[in-house]
């Protein structure tokens, strides 16, 4: 074949390729106005970042359309006659139901070859995720030092703890008919396995778990640890709902180990809501595409929240919840929702949070089906 056929014919293929359509596909959010500002082109990722369907957006002056994005509409005027120049910047966008979003922007001038200004391009990039990612590889270097701190710690004390409990209940029995000093030698006892919960979580912490992967049935585990839960005397009032989806496949997974996750969960719900509320446990398939973007595993997930009505969580509490210990309560460790973090990690999973002061917690873990 010769080298010019060749060419014709690739020529002839990509003809066959719209612009409208490479531009409707692109995962950017695309946005192009015309000479009088207004919108010409609003692509599928344009309408799903600003939450604006195209059929408003275009036809509309842009700085209508990002006026509560002031940034946004300065960027595109420096595109404009008679400066024209591209900028790119990063910053939150306003959207209509009061959500940010976090994106990457990046703003041209449309020129045709006589760089007569036609009007602009607004290429919109999602951040959310990379910003998530980031956050979690903080945390994972965070979690590593100091579960290797903790672990050399817990093992020093755990020694001399055990002979402490042994002689505090050896003391309990001698002087059992001395009721004063029986509540002496008991609060001993009760203090030191206190200690010894708090040492055991921090050995879970930091130490490599030996993990056993399962195929494993979702909703038997959340049904063992609702019913667990349930009989103790924070849950004895709360409501619970269960939405499973029945057609759930198996998950991979360690039953022990996931077991404590959900615990630990379900356990803040009913301390949240102080016994009173209700906990709204929902399994489902993962259809938030974006968690094979985190270059994790690739694979299916489900997904199981955990919802509670409880007094939710303060914004500026919401980066450190995940964080060894940090705690609001008087008598929390502060790492059970370390533990989950890092066992969840190390199922390939993710497990987040959405809350707002007043509104309730939603506690979401996703997880790779076998
Ligand atoms: N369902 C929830 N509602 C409100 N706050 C929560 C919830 N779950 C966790 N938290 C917050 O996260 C913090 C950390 O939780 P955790 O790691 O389990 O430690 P602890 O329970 O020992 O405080 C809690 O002290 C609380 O402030
Ligand atoms: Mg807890």
């Amino acid at each position: 074949m010769s080298a010019a056929k060749n060419l014709r014919e690739k020529s002839a293929a990509a003809a066959r390729i719209s612009w409208e359509n490479i531009l409707t596909s692109l995962e950017e959010g695309v946005v192009v106005t015309d000479l009088q500002g207004r919108i010409s082109f609003f692509n599928q990722s344009a309408e799903m970042l600003t939450e604006l369907p195209a059929s408003y957006a275009l036809g509309q002056p842009y700085n209508s359309v990002f006026a509560k994005s002031a940034w946004v509409v300065d960027m595109v005027r420096m595109s404009e006659p008679p400066g024209q120049t591209g900028s790119r910047g990063e910053g939150d966008l306003a959207r209509p139901r009061g959500r940010h979003v976090a994106v990457n922007l990046t703003v041209s001038p449309l020129q045709d070859r006589y760089d007569q200004f036609l009007g602009s391009i607004i290429l919109l990039r999602d951040l959310t995720h990379r910003k998530e990612l980031e956050e979690d590889l903080k945390r994972a270097d965070r979690l590593s030092l100091l579960g290797t701190l903790a672990a050399g710690l817990a093992h020093e004390i755990k020694n001399p703890l055990a002979g402490i409990k042994g002689a505090a209940q050896l003391l309990t029995r001698k002087v059992k008919d001395d009721a004063g000093l029986r509540e002496y030698a008991e609060i001993v006892v009760n203090e030191v396995n206190r200690v010894d919960v708090l040492i055991d979580q921090l050995l879970d912490l930091s130490r490599p778990s030996k993990i056993d992967f399962q195929p494993l049935n979702i909703h038997e585990i959340l049904d063992q640890v609702l019913l667990l839960e349930q009989a103790d005397a924070a849950g004895a009032g709360v409501e619970i709902r269960k939405i499973f989806d029945p057609s759930l496949p198996s998950i991979r997974g360690d039953r022990a180990r996931l077991v404590q996750v959900f615990l630990n969960v379900v356990k803040n719900a009913f301390q949240a809501m102080n016994g009173q509320g209700a906990l709204t446990v929902t399994t489902r398939i993962e259809t938030d595409f974006h968690i094979r973007e985190h270059g994790r595993e690739r694979g299916k997930f489900i997904r199981v929240d955990i919802e509670d009505n409880g007094p939710g969580i303060r914004e500026e509490d919401l980066p450190n919840i995940f964080s060894p210990f940090f705690s609001t309560k008087t008598n929390g460790t502060g790492l059970g929702l370390a533990i989950c973090y890092r066992i969840i990690n190390e199922h390939g999973g993710l497990i987040r949070v959405e809350s707002r002061a007043g509104a309730g917690a939603c506690f979401k873990v996703s997880l790779l089906v076998a």
